[in-house]
C-alpha cells in the first residue's frame, strides 16, 4: 500500500531530457519520463496500447514517442496519432499520461485522485534555489521499503553504530530529540553538548577539542525530510586555528516508493557557498554518499531482506522509536483516509 495522493518525485529536473526516454517505476507503476519539444516534462505510462511492450524501449521524436514494437506513435500527451499503414485510428487508442510538474529541481508526478492534484500542494525545497549554498544532487535505488528509510533517517542513535567510518560518535548513542509532531510531520531537534569530534570533522576543520553539534530536521509525510546540521567548537578559539566559523550542513531527501520493497531515494548535500568552495563540497558530499551508500543501505536492505522471510514477525520498539512511530502512524492514517 502507498500513499497515493502526494506529489512525488520522479527524477531530477536533470535527468530528463528532450532526446532520450526515461523509464522509471512509481508506486509500483513503470512509467516513462522525458521533455517535449518545448522542455516541457512529460511523464506517461511505460506500456504502448496496442500490445503493451514498453515505450522506454521505443524512441522520442519532436512530436511524440514511438514504440518500436509495431511503430505506433503517441503525442505528448499519449494519443495515438500514428498507425504505420493504417488510416482510422479509434479515439480509446491512447497512453496514459500523468500530471508532472518541475520545481525547486525535481521533476514531480501526481499519481493520486485526479481531481486532487494541484501543484500548489508540492512540498517545496528552498534549499536548491537559495544564492547562498552549494549542493550536490544525488540518488540510490534502495531494495527497501520507504518506511524503513524514514525509521533510519528519524532515529540519529544509529549514528553511534552504522556511521562510525563517517558523520557518526558514541555519542550519538543515546541522545534523545526534540520532538515536534505537526499536521503534516514532524519536527526534530538533536542536541549534543561537549561532544567527540569525528575524523571527517577533524581533517575538515582543524579543529581539536569538542564540539556542540545540532541536527535539525523536517520531515514530511508520506516520506521527505529537510535537514540542517551544525558543529559549534566549545572553545571558539579553535576558529583560529582552522576553519572560520561553525560548521554547517543541510541536506534533502525525498523516498519515492519505486514497489512495496524498492524506493528511489533522491537526496542533497549542500555546503554554504562562502565554504571553501568545489572542492569542499566534494570531500564532504563524498563522507555523506559513503554513509548512507556502504553504511544506512547495506543494513537496511538487509533489513528488509529478513522481513520478507517472515513479515508477520512482531517489530519490538524502544524509546528512539517515538519520531519513527509516530512518522508511521501519520503514513498509515493517510492510507486508511485514502482507502475510505
Ligand atoms: S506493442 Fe507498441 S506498436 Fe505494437
Ligand atoms: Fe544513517
Amino acid at each position: 500500500m502507498f500513499v497515493s495522493n502526494c506529489w512525488y518525485v520522479i527524477a531530477w529536473a536533470g535527468d530528463l531530457s528532450k532526446e532520450s526516454l526515461l523509464g522509471r517505476t512509481v508506486l509500483g507503476k513503470p512509467l516513462i519520463a522525458y521533455r517535449n519539444d518545448t522542455g516541457d516534462p512529460v511523464v506517461m505510462d511505460d506500456r504502448c496500447c496496442h500490445r503493451h511492450a514498453p515505450l522506454s524501449m521505443g524512441r522520442l521524436e519532436a512530436d511524440g514517442v514511438r514504440c518500436m514494437y509495431h511503430g505506433l506513435k503517441f503525442d505528448h500527451s499519449g494519443r495515438c496519432i500514428e498507425i504505420p499503414g493504417q488510416d482510422r485510428i479509434a479515439d480509446s487508442m491512447r497512453v496514459k499520461s500523468w500530471p508532472v510538474f518541475e520545481q525547486d529541481e525535481f521533476i514531480w508526478v501526481w499519481m493520486g485522485a485526479a481531481e486532487q492534484a494541484d501543484p500548489k500542494n508540492i512540498l517545496r525545497f528552498p534549499l536548491h534555489s537559495d544564492p547562498g549554498w552549494r549542493y550536490r544532487p544525488s540518488r540510490f535505488h534502495v531494495k527497501a521499503n520507504h518506511q524503513l528509510i524514514t525509521d533510519n533517517v528519524l532515529d540519529f542513535t544509529h549514528l553511534a553504530w552504522t556511521h562510525l567510518e563517517s558523520f557518526g560518535t558514541s555519542g550519538a548513542a543515546t541522545i534523545m530529540p526534540e520532538l515536534t509532531p505537526g499536521e503534516s510531520g514532524i519536527r526534530l531537534k538533536y542536541v549534543y553538548r561537549d561532544t567527540e569530534l569525528t575524523e571527517f570533522h577533524r581533517n575538515l576543520t582543524g579543529w581539536s577539542g569538542t564540539v556542540d553539534r545540532t541536527h535539525e530536521l523536517d520531515w514530511t509525510a508520506p516520506a521527505f525530510l529537510q535537514v540542517r546540521n551544525t558543529y559549534t567548537p566549545g572553545d571558539v578559539s579553535n576558529y583560529t586555528s582552522g576553519y572560520p566559523g561553525p560548521l554547517v550542513f543541510r541536506s534533502s531527501h525525498a523516498f519515492t516508493p519505486e514497489t512495496e520493497t524498492t524506493t528511489w531515494y533522491f537526496w542533497t548535500h549542500a555546503n554554504p557557498v562562502d565554504a571553501g568552495g568545489e572542492e569542499e563540497l566534494d570531500f564532504t558530499y563524498n563522507v555523506v554518499r559513503h554513509g548512507f551508500g556502504n553504511e544506512d543501505l547495506p543494513i537496511i536492505e538487509a533489513q528488509q531482506a529478513n522481513i520478507l522471510l517472515d513479515p508477520q514477525a512482531r517489530m519490538h520498539s524502544i524509546q528512539y522509536d517515538a519520531a519513527p512511530n509516530i512518522a508511521r502512524r501519520m503514513n498509515a492514517r493517510l492510507m486508511d483516509s485514502e482507502a475510505r
